[in-house]
């Protein structure tokens, strides 16, 4: 829910009560390397050595091989899959504790934890409705959608009527504000509202726990549009939300895979038939959101296209968009319909055996990838193939690194008849472990950031404020300082997730897992000893510009006696 925040304090308390170490070694069984790391095989590529270490100081995990890494949130969204807030709901569980959510004060009307009862209670109307309607009966009946099936997806008719929700649920100020909020109704311009549904077969739209979230209303005579659908709302996105999943995962205690298809008719007459796995998009393109829901559920999604040009092209994106998304344990496939046929029409003609064997053709991803490819570029000239290895690498550098990605590589150097050692990988992909090129002693500020975001608790030793400092990084430094003073976090994990909206966590999370070699016993001094050089540093820069304005007889009193206080301070 977009405008109910978790409050950073609930997040951070919650991180403080995590163990990260038993988090990550539940799903991934870790060994002890010392006193306070760990180590297994990356969950996150595939691997022999053992480069994925969980640091229980930092509270927080790094791969050596493939860089991923984070705190005990990220683990959670990257090894489950959740998203932000499931993450921090998952772990609240864990420790007990009840997620508190606070209104956003952004000025958007405020979701009425009602929306879910009001769209329920609409949901129940409109069934009623369909009994009373012989001519929504007989439109279903003729396309074949059986009692049952309209039952399990609660399928409904809104009647002929401008204003039959408006009369029926919003008699009050406060419930047509309601109703216009779930997108029931709209606005007209002399500031009355009119119901957006009418004379509809309805489809709700429900989200994985049932609750529904919006409607799709299908004309049943001629009229535009065909199918009008619920506007994004508070609690609907059409970006994120699947058609059919709930009654799919209802049907499935383990999915092995689903079918991704257009309309929300396609998904009825398929389940209806036996194929009870498929899903549509909301009359949207797939989104990464989409396939990286589905992904928490399957290991395996099969795009249903149809046949014609258009069709490849909407299969070619959907492609782009997967790329990213896949795992080593995850499998996308393309199939096509023939043309003019759609799910709907063809499962009726050839029943779930005939469609499942049209399934079993389906495209691997990688055949449909080459296949694409090798019409922009001609294979039998050299020119040709050059082109060819070009365009596929620009695409396949999206692939997260791993096994599916060497294996796409080799595919693409057997396609080309070069040798894959030829092949120019995108960089941070080849997870033969780098060595770590010594550093060139990083910058003093760098340094003191390293130290300090690696223990956080260093900044108790600082007492009095930093001088100005006309340096990269520390400004950042600074605030660095001051964030951690006013927070008093106990580790780098929860340090960081302070800053994770921050353009500046990058750098960050670069400097969390840089291994800085400075035994345990002597950081306190080195940082210390660092700071003391910025401080120095800041004062010769000070020196520097006074002694310049001094140059053109500029200087204040006060700046001559500063200046003069400098030059004796920095000869002690
Ligand atoms: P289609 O036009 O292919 O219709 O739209 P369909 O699914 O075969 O529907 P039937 O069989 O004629 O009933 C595919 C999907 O695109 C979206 C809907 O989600 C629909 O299910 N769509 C289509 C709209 O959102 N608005 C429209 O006007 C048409
Ligand atoms: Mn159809």
């Amino acid at each position: 829910m977009s405008n109910l925040q978790i409050p950073r304090e609930f997040i951070q308390l919650v991180l403080t009560r995590t163990e990260l170490v038993d988090l990550i070694d539940n799903r991934v069984p870790l060994r002890k390397k010392s006193s306070n790391n760990y180590f297994a095989c990356c969950p996150f590529h595939t691997e022999k050595s053992a480069s994925f270490s969980v640091c229980q100081n930092k509270q927080f995990y790094y791969c050596f091989g493939c860089g991923a890494h984070g705190n005990a949130i990220d683990f959670l969204m990257q090894y489950d899959r959740l998203s932000f807030p499931e993450a921090i709901e998952a772990l609240a569980k864990q420790a007990g504790m009840e997620v508190p959510r606070t209104v956003n004060a952004a000025p958007q009307s405020l979701i009425s934890p009602d929306i879910y009862e009001l769209l329920a209670t609409i949901t129940k109307f409109y069934q009623t409705e369909l009994r009373k309607s012989e001519d929504a009966i007989d439109y279903l009946k003729q396309r074949g959608v059986s009692g049952l099936i309209a039952r399990d997806f609660c399928i409904g008719y809104a009647p002929k009527s401008w204003d039959y929700l408006l009369q029926t649920f919003g008699k009050k100020p406060n419930e047509r504000q309601q109703l216009l909020d779930a997108g029931m109704l709209i606005k007209k311009e002399d500031g009355g509202y009119y119901d957006r549904f009418r004379e509809r077969i309805m489809f709700p739209i429900h989200d994985r726990r049932g609750r529904v979230i919006g409607f799709g209303g299908r004309i049943f005579d001629k009229g535009e549009p065909k199918y009008l659908n619920s506007p994004e709302t508070p609690v609907f996105q059409k970006g994120h939300e699947l058609y059919g999943l709930y009654q799919v995962l209802q049907a499935h205690r383990q999915l092995q895979r689903a079918l991704i298809v257009e309309g929300y008719m396609d998904v009825i007459a398929l389940f209806q038939h036996g194929i009870t796995y498929a899903v549509a998009t909301l009359g949207t393109a797939t989104t990464a959101h989409h396939l990286q829901n589905l992904f928490r559920y399957t290991t395996e999604i099969i795009f249903c296209f149809d046949g014609d040009e258009a069709g490849r092209m909407a299969a070619w994106r959907a492609l782009q968009i997967t790329l990213p998304t896949l795992r080593n344990d995850t499998q996308v496939r393309f199939m096509f319909l023939p043309e003019g046929e759609d799910p709907d029409t063809l499962i009726r003609k050839e029943g779930k055996t005939g469609f499942e064997q049209r399934m079993q053709a389906a495209l691997t991803l990688s055949s449909f990838f080459f296949q694409s490819i090798s019409m922009q570029a001609d294979l039998s000239s050299m020119d040709g193939r050059a082109r060819f290895v070009n365009i596929a690498t620009e695409h396949l550098k999206h692939l997260p690194s791993g096994i599916l990605q060497d294996m796409m590589f080799e595919e693409l150097a057997k396609k080309a008849h070069i040798d894959v050692t030829h092949l120019k990988k995108p960089q941070g992909t080849s997870y033969k472990k780098t060595v770590h090129p010594k550093a060139r002693s990083p910058s003093l500020v760098r340094l003191a950031m390293i130290l300090l975001v690696q223990e956080p608790q260093l900044a108790s030793n600082i007492k009095e404020d930093l001088p100005a400092l006309d340096i990269p990084g520390a400004a950042l430094f600074t605030e660095l300082v001051e964030n951690i003073k006013q927070y008093s976090f106990p580790n780098t994990g929860t340090l960081l997730e302070y800053w994770r909206d921050r353009k500046e966590r990058k750098l960050l999370e670069k400097l969390a897992h840089i291994e800085h070699m400075i035994p345990v016993a002597g950081i306190q001094h080195e940082f210390l000893g660092t700071l003391e050089q910025l401080r120095k540093l800041a004062y010769k820069q000070q020196i520097k510009q006074l002694l310049a304005k001094a140059g053109q007889n500029n200087l204040s009193f006060e700046e001559k006696n500063l200046l003069h206080a400098l030059i004796h301070n920095k000869k002690e």
